[in-house]
């Protein structure tokens, strides 16, 4: 095997940057995302790329082109991690493409256009109520108004990123729609499932049809702090069975209705105390579904149901949308020279849905969009420490995206660059 044991240990040293070892937590802009962006950006640069940070803190490396003015492939996923993660995450999708450029530098080999592997600074969104933000800002669809958004300690996203080095009103130079980087004509991105599919069917690899949308809030209930001992049951204004009665009508919602899934995964209670009766409670939701409609009229029930839940219990409800990007389809050339690259390796194509978000969601605003599933084990858990692959399933759709990138071939010059071709020549 050329790539699978290589991409194993690099991950098992990637673990290791983490804020809570042996546990594997990596949040964005942290010491450990800087350690773990300088190992990648020496794999990079090993790899016969030019690599460094960008202003934001993403870990862009380049393999130029063999062509002057040639335009760009995109590739990459995220560096950063959900709390007590895996070690595969994102990652994969990193190491993978850096394996595929080290084995065409070997070989003398360039390419009809550029690749541009990046490692995103930020997609889980844990350290910030922002989530995608480095392929956002790619996608030219950054928030300036996320750098005011502060971690738990309250430092905000843009000292956060002074901190780290980079320049947070520099965001709009990485917006790979306006040609400075390049005309970017294809983005790809290779990921673990982080479900049982690939695993039940015994497959290695698999096409991905289309990517989740999805809707993160953040709610407020304010009730009223109370003694545990004397308020009666019936004057209280308690905020955490309110939102206990909210969050169960989530799961009841998502449960009945084909097609979505919900999760409040953060909740938090004051004055959290074992004998005064709560008064503010905060929780998230997580809404997904491949059809937009189902997953916006779920979003517009949650909302006038849990406002009706919070005036019957006397409390207060406030209801933040921290993130809403729409299910983005593959694209289907894209995902048929994944098909050829996948059946060169003998093995039959899968076509499926990706129900976890990826930061190709974002990029059908840069340009057609298309990823690689490889196999989890245990069952496909993922975010989470039992997360596993195998180095045969990592060599393997390490082969699948090196057949894309060698037969790849870009779409027709643009005029203006066969003129600047000309000009040059
Ligand atoms: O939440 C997701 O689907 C991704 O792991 N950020
Ligand atoms: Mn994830
Ligand atoms: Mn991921």
């Amino acid at each position: 095997m050329k790539f699978g044991p290589d991409i194993l240990r690099q991950a098992d040293l990637l673990a290791t940057f983490s804020e809570d070892a042996p546990q594997v937590t990596r949040t964005y802009l942290s010491k450990e995302h800087k350690q773990a962006g300088e190992y990648l950006i020496g794999l990079m640069r090993d790899a016969g790329m030019t690599a460094g940070f960008d202003e934001l803190g993403n870990i862009v490396g380049r393999y130029e082109a063999g062509v002057p003015f040639a335009p760009v492939v995109m590739t990459g996923s995220h560096q950063d991690s959900v709390r007590n993660a895996g070690k595969y995450d994102g990652l994969f999708g990193i190491l993978s493409p850096i394996a595929c450029v080290r084995e065409l530098h070997r070989q003398g080999k360039r390419l009809p256009y550029t690749l541009e592997v990046v490692g995103f600074g930020d997609e889980e969104g844990v350290r910030f109520p922002a989530t995608l933000v480095g392929s956002r800002a790619m996608a030219g669809q950054f928030d300036p108004a996320w750098l005011e958004r502060t971690d738990s300690s309250g430092v905000s996203m843009r000292q956060a990123i002074i901190d780290f080095g980079g320049d947070p009103d520099a965001w709009q130079s990485l917006d790979r729609r306006n040609g400075e980087h390049g005309d970017v004509v294809a983005f790809v991105e290779s990921h673990i499932e982080q479900g049982p599919v690939l695993l039940n069917e015994g497959l290695a690899v698999g096409v991905v049809t289309a990517i989740a949308g999805a809707t993160r809030m953040r709610l407020n209930v304010t009730g009223l702090a109370g003694h545990a001992g004397t308020v009666p049951m019936g004057a209280r204004q308690d905020a955490l069975t309110a939102a206990a009665e909210m969050i169960l009508l989530v799961e009841r919602y998502c449960t009945e209705n084909a097609g979505l899934v919900g999760t409040v995964g953060k909740l938090t209670v004051k004055p959290g105390a074992i004998n005064v009766i709560p008064q503010d409670v905060e929780f998230t939701i997580d809404v997904r579904s491949g059809t937009d409609s189902i997953r916006t009229a779920a979003v517009a029930a949650f909302k006038s149901e849990l406002l009706r839940i919070a005036a019957r219990r006397n409390v207060r409800l406030a209801i933040e949308t921290l993130y809403d990007e729409p299910a983005a389809l593959c694209d289907p050339s894209l995902q048929k020279q994944f098909e050829v690259a996948i059946a060169a390796q003998g093995i039959a194509p899968r076509y499926l849905p990706s129900g976890a978000g990826h930061d190709a969601m974002v990029f059908p605003a840069v340009a057609p969009m298309a990823m690689l599933f490889m196999r989890c084990g245990n069952n496909g858990i993922s975010h989470h420490p039992d997360e596993t692959i195998t180095a045969e399933d990592a060599e393997t759709a390490t082969q699948v995206l090196l057949h894309f990138f060698e037969h790849y071939q870009p779409p027709e010059f643009k005029a203006d660059r066969a003129q600047r071709v000309d000009r040059a020549i």
